[in-house]
């Protein structure tokens, strides 16, 4: 949520901090803004700003008019989703001191800006927007006036601040620096050869280096073009971020010839479950989970799981307690991170807290991690972001390798959280004792075979392409689609409505099929679209007349019924009006499967209705506020 670059080196300052926030759009993109020091000769260093509201392409424009010499000194960059203040021009980011000889930009929120406002213009500050970020750089620009050293102001500065923030500052009378400081938000520093990057994350430069430091809570950074990096916590003590590299390559931050990064993302969807996999099952079929550094005892001496989550994740997180109390016949609850610690939930040393989270940053979930480890429970993270704050703060993580995620719809982080959660619980049932021994091993072979059964759903998507064409068409293309599932369908059918919520900004809603007839029903009229995520006929058959049953209660009342099931279902393809035919799989996998039709199908009913498939309104990727 809100994406910041900056950056001292030789290159155009002004290109790479522009590149940057290219990379970085998906984090917030209501307004952007760069600030540059200028250097031309050491006596009259200066500094220059634009801003403006909407798209990075609006302050490319402005920058393009303005005509900016290219060789900065150093520069920051902010694209930004707003929470205080409306996205707008005055309201965009960098704001400046009094003097206007500092612009400082900000990621996260500042709880005390109210107060601190107050005394601000009781001293006579003139406010020039609404937002919180405001008052941080009218105080960098008073502790600046004190010794003319930005990083001891900005020491400073974070000890009054309370909240969530990554700021990043720069200084006219100091054309080498940039400060930048983390608490709760995310900032991670870019090592090249002469050159530094300040980002909120490694998208943002990987197109430089791959070498990087991740910082701790409570520090603060300096990039300088001469001395290189220094680090410091906020009580101004020497301190050090935790070096790695990156593996992700600049390729996986472009389009590569797809139409948007969700297309992309969704084709990449069998690699990035077999990368999940790979090396985590060893040749006698065990489950090596070895970046969890929690041991076999511990794992048995667990008597209770809860998983916590938000958004799409959550739905991965309610995928899996299905298949933990199944193969481990251990309590699982799962629950939103945004209710989970309001609430007192019953927690201690054998409770397993599993929290997943994409970006690894999701200020909800990590609220919820605090809570979890302050009640003394352990926690597993499940992440797809080496370096970020929540694998950084649980006490074991299981990284899921479905490499950089940029449209803000989730895709193939959704299908890698699942096969990394499926490890998870298969784990617990191997230390445990396995109750059902054959049906692990034999779900180990299907879970290996998965990422062949994902690419043919893949390749026969048209059939749902031209289904969501014709629909967008319809006069009930505008309507409401609702989607329904039992078992695991469920919370597949809530992902596939999430989707569709969130790129086409039309209603839908996921039910579970028995309750439709509790209430939902009512919605159904004569072509209403109901989605059914049918089970496979074999084995759970009970399962799946069930839902036979549903179908033709929404049939019976006018609806359209588009049923994704099994290739060989003629039962269910003489009931739909519409099927999509997946790979046959295990019920408690299925859901590898059957969301990636739900996907194509918000991706192209939002495209036929003109949508921004990348970057769907009012969204950010990293939501980093409660
Ligand atoms: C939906 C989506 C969001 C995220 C949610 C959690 O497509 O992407 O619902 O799943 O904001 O984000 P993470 O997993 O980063 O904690």
């Amino acid at each position: 949520m809100c994406g910041i670059v900056g950056y001292v080196g030789a290159r155009s300052v002004v290109d790479v901090v522009i590149d940057g926030l290219r990379r970085l759009e998906y984090r917030g993109y209501d307004s952007a803004g760069v600030a540059l020091v200028y250097d031309p000769d050491a006596a009259a260093s200066y500094l220059e700003f634009d801003k403006k509201a909407g798209k990075l392409a609006n302050l490319e424009a402005v920058l393009a008019e303005q005509d900016r010499p290219l060789d900065a000194a150093c520069g920051i960059g902010h694209t930004r989703w707003a929470t205080h203040g409306v996205p707008s021009d005055r309201n965009a980011h960098p704001h400046l001191s009094a003097d206007g000889r500092i612009a400082l930009i900000h990621n996260g929120i500042i709880e005390n800006f109210g107060q601190l406002r107050v005394e601000l213009e009781a001293a006579g500050i003139e406010f020039l927007s609404d937002t919180d970020t405001e008052v941080a750089a009218h105080l960098l620009g008073r502790e600046y006036a004190v010794d003319g050293d930005l990083t001891e102001a900005m020491t400073r500065v974070c000890a009054r601040l309370e909240g969530a923030f990554t700021l990043l500052a720069v200084a006219a009378d100091d054309p080498d620096t940039v400060v930048g400081a983390r608490r709760n938000s995310p900032l991670v520093v870019g090592l090249g050869d002469g050159e530094y990057f300040l980002a909120s994350d490694v998208a943002a430069f990987i197109a430089y280096t791959t070498e990087a430091i991740e910082l701790g809570q409570d520090q603060i950074v300096t990039i300088n073009r001469e001395r290189g990096i220094t680090v410091r916590g906020f009580d101004g003590q020497p301190s050090e971020g935790k070096p790695f590299s990156v593996d992700w390559d600049i390729a996986a931050a472009e389009k590569g010839g797809f139409e948007t990064f969700m297309a992309k993302e969704i084709h990449e969807q069998p690699q990035a479950v077999a990368d999940t996999l790979r090396g985590r099952i060893d040749e006698t079929g065990q489950i090596v989970l070895d970046e969890v550094r929690m041991s076999d005892q511990d794992f048995r001496d667990i008597d209770k799981v809860f998983i916590v989550a938000c958004g799409t994740s959550y739905h991965a997180g309610l995928v899996t307690k299905y298949a933990i109390e199944h193969w481990t016949r251990i309590p699982c609850e799962v629950e939103l991170a945004s209710e989970f610690r309001y609430r007192d939930p019953v927690l201690d040393r054998s409770t397993l807290v599993v929290v997943i989270s994409q970006s690894g940053e999701t200020m909800d979930t990590l609220m919820a991690l605090r809570h979890a480890k302050d009640q003394k429970a352990r926690v597993l993270a499940i992440s797809n972001t080496v370096g970020s704050t929540i694998p950084r703060e649980s006490d074991a993580v299981l990284y899921t390798r479905a490499g950089i995620e940029v449209a803000v719809a989730s895709t193939k982080a959704f299908l890698t959280q699942l096969a990394a959660c499926y490890l998870v619980g298969l784990h617990l049932a191997q230390v445990r004792g396995i109750k059902y021994a054959d049906e692990v091993s034999a779900i180990l072979d299907e879970l290996v075979a998965a990422p062949g059964k994902i690419a043919k759903v893949i390749e026969n998507l048209e059939p749902i392409r031209q289904m969501a064409r014709d629909l967008a068409e319809s006069k009930d293309g505008a309507a409401r689609v609702l989607f329904i599932g039992r078992h695991v369908g469920y919370p597949v059918a809530l992902e596939g409505a999430l989707k569709l919520k969130e790129l086409a900004y039309l209603h839908a809603e996921g039910f579970a099929a028995g309750e439709l007839k509790h209430g939902p029903i009512s919605l159904i009229e004569d072509g209403t679209p109901v989605v059914a995520i049918v089970p496979s006929p074999r084995g759970r058959s009970l399962l799946h007349d069930k839902i036979i049953s549903n179908i033709q209660e929404v049939k019976a009342r006018g609806a359209k019924v588009i049923a994704i099931c099994e290739e060989g279902d003629a039962i269910t393809a003489s009931h739909a009006d519409f099927v999509v035919e997946t790979p046959a799989s295990p019920t408690l996998l299925a859901p590898l499967l059957t969301t990636v039709p739900l996907q194509e199908f918000a991706i192209e009913l939002a495209t036929a209705l003109g949508r921004d498939i990348d970057q769907p309104r009012n969204l950010a990727k990293s939501v980093t506020v409660e």
